[in-house]
């Protein structure tokens, strides 16, 4: 229980409007998108202003309140969700979702946590640049949650990550100060490049609240194509053709399984198969240029000629019209979704060397097949950042309790192959409180310390995000 006098003081510095107390009001802040995850809190608190957080954050720490950062909660660890004690409060960002500042000469726009990274793409647009980061939850994610967890997605192959986008941000430490790092510079050798270590840190370092960020030139052209290919190697043959011959115009290359496939055309409106037949692999790929009518229809196709000639490709298909694009898109980004519909999966974003991606496959395949029959294995993702989503669902008339009692086994085989082919257990979703116990099986003992040490600096009393990520 939180004492009366610490829930006056929250109300006095953010009013009525900003405190959610009510059970019922409180529910979608307390469980994840797939209900995986489900916590309690004893309030949620939704500041409006950099100095609403940090008022409430000084307060928290006086009291010894423990924080739960949260900004659209489509996060895929559980870093979003409180505890089940009841007495964590989640402070929630979406109400800071100020534009500060766009800056066309200096390639950067300024916004706080709670914009939607669909806004934030939308005002890039406006001035006439390309904010490049693109994930399906895109509409309801918020930038301080992008930052928080290093969202990766259909893009970094050619702009990077989040780490990769920011320059600069504002941060509420659990002390309740506000740094103020608020800078768009491209070079800056003044000691250790601290917004880096905010970057990823899922809330247990401090409260993002404001960050600047990298603008690009607007894309005026683009052109897609969906390719059938024969195996996983092939689509790691194929990326090195395409970017051989087209290099930065390459801006999209996801792979896709038959089985993710074949969810998708199951439980997702409105999808339908490119081919005729059933392939064993597909891959999206997406080329973009700054100049309008650039001729990259021209371009992929002698790519794509290649591939078939030399057998990398069965068929392929490229998008006619806008429609056609989107419809292409919905099959990649309709998988998570279509996925929810055959029961609890078990979701992996590992990442190994690109090289690296077909041994991945093939060993994993064959032990799950061996040792948990009927598994059905969705295998998808960035290729081209050796980032594959290994999720796994349910075989088909198996219990629920009895597929999640294999989980943690599941998971053993996943990541021992992972881990032999020195990869990592998360490339683009983090460690929330889903694989915190798992790297500090597999994370480096001294890589484990410094990250402990470093979270004993930040925030000796453990109040920000605890049992997430350490
Ligand atoms: P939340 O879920 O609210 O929070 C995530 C973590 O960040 C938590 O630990 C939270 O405590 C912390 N946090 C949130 N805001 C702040 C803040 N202001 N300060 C400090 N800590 C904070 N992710 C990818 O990387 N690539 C993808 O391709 C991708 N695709 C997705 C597709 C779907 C359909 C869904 C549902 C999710 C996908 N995700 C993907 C995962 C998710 O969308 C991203 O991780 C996103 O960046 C989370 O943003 P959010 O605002 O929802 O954060
Ligand atoms: C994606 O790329 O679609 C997501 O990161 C993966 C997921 O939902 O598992
Ligand atoms: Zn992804």
């Amino acid at each position: 229980m939180l004492p009366d006098e610490f829930i006056r003081e929250i109300e006095r510095i953010v009013g009525a409007i900003g405190i959610v107390r009510d059970a019922e009001r409180m529910q979608s802040y307390l469980s994840d998108w797939r209900n995986a995850y489900r916590g309690d809190a004893a309030l949620v608190i939704r500041p409006a202003s950099t100095e609403e957080v940090a008022s409430v954050v000084r307060l928290c720490n006086q009291y010894q309140v423990t924080l739960v950062p949260q900004g659209g909660n489509t996060g895929l660890c559980g870093g979003s969700i409180p505890d089940a004690s009841g007495t964590q409060v989640v402070l929630s960002l979406t109400r800071m979702t100020r534009i500060r500042e766009v800056d066309p000469a200096n390639e950067t726009i300024t916004v706080e946590a709670g914009v939607i990274l669909q806004t934030l793409q939308e005002a890039a647009a406006e001035a006439g640049r390309l904010f490049p980061l693109a994930l399906g939850a895109q509409g309801s994610c918020t930038v301080g949650g992008n930052l928080a967890t290093n969202a990766g997605g259909t893009a970094v192959l050619r702009y990077g990550n989040m780490r990769d986008l920011a320059l600069g941000l504002e941060v509420v430490l659990p002390d309740g100060r506000i740094w103020n790092g608020l800078r768009g510079l491209r070079k800056d050798n003044t000691g250790y490049d601290l917004k880096q270590l905010f970057i990823g840190s899922e809330g247990t370092l401090g409260v993002i609240t404001a960050a600047v960020l990298k603008l690009y030139p607007a894309v005026r052209s683009t052109t897609t194509a969906w390719v059938a290919l024969p195996s996983a190697q092939a689509a790691v043959e194929l990326i090195g053709v395409i970017r051989e011959l087209c290099g930065d115009r390459l801006t999209g290359f996801e792979l896709m399984s038959r089985q993710s496939v074949e969810f998708v055309l199951s439980h997702v409106a409105g999808c339908s198969d490119p081919f005729a037949e059933p392939h064993p692999w597909y891959v999206l790929i997406e080329l973009s240029d700054t100049q309008p009518d650039a001729p990259l229809n021209q371009l992929l196709e002698v790519g794509i000629g290649e591939a078939l000639e030399r057998e990398l490709a069965i068929d392929a298909v490229l998008a006619g019209s806008e429609a056609q694009v989107a419809a292409l898109w919905a099959m990649r980004e309709g998988i998570s979704e279509a996925q929810n519909h055959e029961g609890p999966s078990l979701k992996h974003d590992i990442s190994v060397p690109v090289s690296s991606i077909p041994a991945f496959i093939e060993a994993t395949n064959q032990r799950l097949i061996e040792q948990f029959p009927g598994v059905r294995i969705v295998a998808y993702g960035h290729v081209g950042d050796g980032n594959l989503h290994y999720n796994i669902s349910k075989p088909i008339g198996c219990q629920d309790a009895v597929f999640k009692a294999h989980q943690e086994a599941i998971m053993r085989v996943i990541y021992d192959v992972t881990m032999s082919l020195r990869g990592s257990i998360s490339a683009e979703h983090g460690l929330g409180q889903a694989k915190r116990d798992a790297a500090k099986h597999y994370k480096d003992p001294l890589e484990l310390e410094l990250m402990r040490a470093l979270k004993a600096t930040f925030d000796p009393k453990g109040l920000m995000n605890p049992g997430k990520v350490l």
